[in-house]
């Protein structure tokens, strides 16, 4: 890497873009009452005792005059799912504030709804800073939703997930899913697989963007509902497919998901932690048998019926679950049992396609 001095603008600006920041909204009111908004990515913890932050305004923002002349700030630190938010208020309009749900905080600041937190500052503070100031505040009041926050870099917004996995976090980067040679390698396992299993329903997913996403179904003569499709997302929680990829996914890549289903859910159990308490279990079940169940004593959502189902993670060659191979079928035709013939047949069949993976990956690599 050669250091140059001599650069342009948007050299400069394409070098302090890959330095990945949050993404703010910082608001006031002015002398009249009137609400100002601005996205800021400039933001910055100052100094914990006494608590300052700073973010520096360009002098050309048709709200300069607003911040400028205004004692309060407030920081909204936008959520991973404000995208539109950031784009609202990077525009210069008039009432930047019409349709858009907010309180009221120190000072008057507009504090915006859905938020991942926000930081209601007294200004104490204005350094000149080239084209842009500087302003300082300090902080009088704090709030935190506990979304996931907006991330931004390289002029792209981006999605903050935890580096905490080592390797597999690197790997996760792509999030790998299954490639399409390994799901056309799976695919056309299935018939076999499901003359050998009996007469229940197949079905291959993968982890999409909302969690466990069935992509073919191999129906029984017998199909045991209506709503095969692909592209149907299942319960994270609450179905076979769902348990084996929470199982055997990295943590990361679930816990998100987990939390929202087990708050929602209709389970019989009262509470969140509850529910949480006998997720853990069966977390711990599905681990050591490598076979997840859902026994269907109730009607299931999906599929209006109660029915018993099993999954089983398909791995790629480095280990990594890349699909679930899940059976199902109404409860009077297949056992709850998660050793009976047919889920063990299963894990084998899931196995058999692992294995195949690896092996056909070794042949593309020689
Ligand atoms: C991700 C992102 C970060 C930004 N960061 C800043 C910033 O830190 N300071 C700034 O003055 N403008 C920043 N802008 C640009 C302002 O949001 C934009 O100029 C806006 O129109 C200003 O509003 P105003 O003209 O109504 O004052 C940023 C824009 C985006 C999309």
């Amino acid at each position: 890497m050669e250091a140059i001095a001599s650069f342009e603008a948007r050299q400069l600006r394409d070098v302090l873009g890959t330095f990945v920041t949050g993404v703010t909204v910082v608001t006031t009111r002015d002398a009249s009452g009137v609400a100002h908004g601005v996205t800021a990515n400039s933001f910055s913890s100052v100094s914990l005792d006494p608590p300052l932050v700073l973010w520096s305004q360009s002098l050309s923002s048709r709200s300069y005059e607003a911040f400028h002349g205004s004692d309060h700030f407030a920081v909204n630190i936008l959520a991973d799912d404000q995208i539109d938010v950031s784009n609202h208020f990077a525009k210069s309009r008039d009432d930047k504030f019409s349709g858009m749900a907010h309180t009221s905080g120190v000072g008057g600041v507009p504090v915006l709804d859905g938020a991942a937190a926000h930081l209601e500052c007294v200004k104490v503070a204005e350094y000149p800073g080239g084209d842009h100031v500087v302003y300082i505040g300090r902080v009088a009041r704090i709030a935190q939703s506990g979304q996931r926050p907006l991330a931004f870099g390289s002029g792209k917004y981006m999605v903050a997930y935890a580096h905490d996995l080592g390797p597999t976090a690197l790997r996760l980067g792509t999030s790998k899913p299954a490639d399409l040679r390994a799901i056309r390698l799976a695919v056309d396992e299935m018939p076999g697989i499901a003359t050998a299993l009996g007469e229940h329903t197949l079905c291959l997913s993968v982890w999409g963007n909302h969690g466990p996403t069935a992509i073919h179904w191999e129906p029984s003569r017998q199909p045991v509902s209506e709503q095969l499709r692909p592209g149907l997302v299942m319960s994270i929680t609450r179905s076979a497919t769902g348990r084996a990829f929470a199982a055997f996914l990295p943590e990361a890549m679930t816990s998100r998901l987990v939390e929202e289903d087990l708050r929602v859910s209709t389970a019989a159990r009262e509470t969140t932690e509850e529910r949480r308490a006998a997720f853990d279990d069966t977390m711990r079940l599905v681990r050591e048998r490598g076979i997840a169940t859902a026994v269907g004593a109730s009607p299931s959502p999906i599929h209006q019926i109660a029915v018993n189902a099993f999954s089983a993670p398909v791995v790629d060659a480095d280990g990594q679950m890349v699909m679930a191979l899940s059976v199902t079928s109404c409860a009077g035709r297949l056992g709850a049992e998660w050793d009976g013939e047919v889920p063990r047949g299963l894990a084998v069949a899931a196995n058999r396609i692992s294995t195949m993976l690896a092996v056909s990956r070794a042949e593309v690599a020689a």
